[in-house]
């Protein structure tokens, strides 16, 4: 059973990457709360958001799970009370370069009114797919509270960090970045306003990119901050617009739509998931969760529906686990790679 004064007795060795002594001594510990197995801490740092603060994270909720909590909150609040020793380097770079201007990254973002119609799984596979066709291809899971992406690629390894730039990792040769990288387990962040805007920033600032065609954004469900957030940071994001066949669900899509056209973001077109089962085999469709929502949406917005995807799950491989990651050979595989070609075709 963890005390307080335990607590503080693991914390000590940590260094406060800004100060340079240990979290303890330096005062960046503001509050301590033990109940039963949890641990939640509130921790001031001189800066927030940065990829130390992430190295911190990790190395905080490590040692209180090593020494038996079963979770761990953390929460961070910028400090004004001491100045940092030293600035970090990446606080002084100018624009991001996916960012700049003159980037010639194409940014879609992938939305929906409704949860769980299967963006995240559009995402991954559209990657997949630009990749297969020969783009460099970026994935930012912006579902900062339901990171999905890297589970579902069957990633296991963790981005490295070499000084303030973070690598991400590559998978089907797209390469990756999520939240899920900078929790352990399933320990809750607690991310509060601002903060939120600020993780998606550095998802773009601190990450060392390199050079990509596309870089596609898994967006949370609906309309909310992140969503807003993203269309306020990137400008030129294009957006693919997710729903079911069903009316309700294309009706509650039209939400995502509307806010892209209100700030001026083109809809590339929709994606109707989940269309209809097919029998493997009389070949028949039939249309389980209804039909037609897709392109009724893409009427009403004026857009192209881009694809229908069937029902169908990928071949699960144990020395390769990807359990959403369709195959290039399988049936769904291929209308990836039809939306990929368009998307291309579109984006020229
Ligand atoms: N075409 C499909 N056929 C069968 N299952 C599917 C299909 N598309 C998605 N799924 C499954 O449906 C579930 C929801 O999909 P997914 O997580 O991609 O949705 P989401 O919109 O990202 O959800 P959330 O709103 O929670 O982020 C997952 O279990 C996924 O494997
Ligand atoms: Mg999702």
């Amino acid at each position: 059973m963890l005390t307080e004064e335990k607590v503080i007795e693991l914390l000590s060795p940590i260094q406060d990457p800004y100060l340079h002594k240990s979290m303890v001594e330096s005062g960046s510990i503001r509050e301590l709360k033990i109940k039963e197995g949890y641990v939640g801490l509130k921790i001031g740092l001189v800066h927030t958001g940065t990829p130390e603060q992430m190295q911190l994270q990790q190395q905080i909720v490590q040692v209180l799970k090593n020494a038996g909590a079963e979770s761990v909150g953390l929460r961070f609040e910028k400090r004004e009370d001491v100045e940092a020793e030293q600035q970090p380097s990446g606080q002084q770079q100018g624009a991001p370069s996916i960012l700049s201007e003159n980037s010639k990254t194409e940014f879609i973002a992938i939305a929906s009114g409704k949860g769980g119609v299967g963006k995240s799984t559009v995402s991954v596979n559209l990657a997949v797919a630009l990749a297969r066709l020969g783009k460099k291809v970026g994935l930012i899971d912006a579902d900062i509270y339901g990171f999905s992406v890297p589970d579902m690629m069957g990633i296991t390894e963790r981005p490295k960090v070499k000084g303030d730039r973070i690598f991400p990792v590559e998978r089907f040769d797209v390469k990756v970045i999520s939240m899920a990288f900078f929790v352990e387990d399933n320990a809750p962040v607690i991310w509060r306003g601002p903060m939120l805007g600020k993780m998606l920033m550095n998802f773009f600032s601190e990450v060392e990119w390199g050079d990509l065609d596309y870089v596609l954004l898994d967006l949370p469900p609906g309309t909310g901050d992140v969503a807003l957030d993203v269309h306020k940071m990137l400008p030129k994001c294009k957006e693919v617009i997710v729903t079911t066949p069903h009316a309700t669900a294309a009706f509650v899509a039209a939400r995502a739509g509307t806010m892209a056209i209100k700030t001026n973001h083109e809809v590339l077109g929709i994606v109707e998931n989940m269309s209809y089962f097919q029998s493997e085999s009389t070949g028949e469709k039939e249309y389980v969760f209804g039909k037609d929502g897709g392109k009724r949406l893409a009427e009403e917005l004026n857009v192209p529906l881009l694809g229908q995807i069937p029902l169908g799950q990928p071949e699960i491989k144990e020395d390769d686990f990807a359990p959403s990651v369709y195959e290039l050979t399988h049936p769904i595989g291929e209308h990836y790679i039809q939306m990929a070609k368009t998307i291309i075709e579109k984006t020229k």
